[in-house]
């Protein structure tokens, strides 16, 4: 179903296709564990094109390149002749001559949509400023693990800034039939296109998707409690302003007492402990948090198999 597709935004996948990714993602994992191979893509090349910085984003798409028999290339953009203002439309047709695929992790979404239109090989989105689908992908299989394997009805509360992972998740939350509600200060809400389209996605799967501003309002019997760091990859400058902005969006042992009682909680990493998570909280979720960060391996796997094959 997704072979040749690109892989930009959940939104885009059908629930079938976030299932498929999911249940490929788990049979991977499992081969991986048993040490039995699974070359799905053997002999084929993808292109890692790196804007911004990454620990786990590099090294699970290398490493999980390498485990399906293929082989990944690192293009960083202070090498690539697009830092020195290439078009990304002649980038896309060059690299399309040479690779099978290729992995963008830059800033503007717009800049992931030109390569995807030019490039044609599945591009597949590893972080803009409005979206990070690999990772919610990702966290909607560590909920399945760690919460069981039907995520309809689950409730994920998502604590501070309104960014490119809440977005995400409102367009995960919907396709597998969650309730999500996010809590950020009035002027650091999610993007409101996002919303109204998880909110039209929601309509098929029963899930419910909000945004208010009261975190305790938020993560009252949550099953599910996220957060992410206040400023992202290119609002360095704002750190300090935002570190009192977002103050009473931290999340801690007295937040997480109004969640359900067996409440896990998720962080996609980076973390800056003493700002948006508590060390408590995060060492007493450490089992779930380094899970999600070892499943962006088997997931990014089964999404670069399934498109790329
Ligand atoms: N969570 C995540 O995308 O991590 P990196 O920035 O280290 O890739
Ligand atoms: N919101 C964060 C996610 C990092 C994985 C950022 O964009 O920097």
């Amino acid at each position: 179903m997704l072979k040749g597709k690109d892989m930009l935004s959940i939104h885009d996948l059908s629930v079938d296709e976030v299932q498929e990714i999911l249940t490929l993602a788990k049979e991977l994992k499992a081969k991986q564990k048993a040490g039995v191979e699974h070359h799905l893509l053997k002999g084929k090349t993808l292109g890692m094109i790196f804007e911004k910085s990454s620990t786990r984003t590099r090294v699970s798409f290398e490493t999980g390149m390498y485990q399906l028999g293929g082989q990944a290339l690192f293009l960083s953009n202070r090498d690539l002749q697009l830092g020195r203002g290439e078009p990304i439309k002649d980038t896309a047709r060059v690299l399309s001559r040479y690779l099978d695929g290729i992995m963008i992790r830059t800033f503007g979404h717009d800049r992931v949509e030109e390569l995807a239109q030019w490039a044609d090989i599945p591009v597949i989105n590893a972080l803009t400023d409005l979206l990070h689908p690999c990772q919610v992908l990702t966290d909607l299989l560590t909920i399945q693990e760690h919460k069981g394997k039907n995520l309809k009805g689950l409730k994920m509360a998502y604590v501070g800034d309104g960014n490119n992972m809440t977005n995400s998740y409102m367009y995960g939350c919907a396709k597998a039939g969650m309730t999500f509600v996010a809590a950020t200060p009035e002027d650091y809400r999610p993007d409101e296109t996002v919303m109204k389209n998880a909110i039209e996605d929601a309509k098929q799967t029963g899930a419910s998707i909000s945004v208010i501003t009261d975190p305790q309002e938020a993560v009252k019997g949550a099953d599910i409690v996220v957060t992410d760091t206040w400023a992202s990859m290119g609002q360095e400058d704002e750190h300090e302003a935002r570190k009192k902005i977002f103050a009473p969006y931290q999340v801690n042992k007295e937040l997480m007492a109004l969640a359900d009682k067996r409440a896990i909680v998720m962080h996609c990493l980076p973390a800056y402990r003493g700002e948006e998570i508590t060390e408590e909280v995060l060492e007493a979720n450490a089992d779930v948090i380094f899970d999600e960060a070892e499943n962006r391996l088997h997931t990014q796997k089964a999404i670069m198999a399934l498109t790329m094959c």
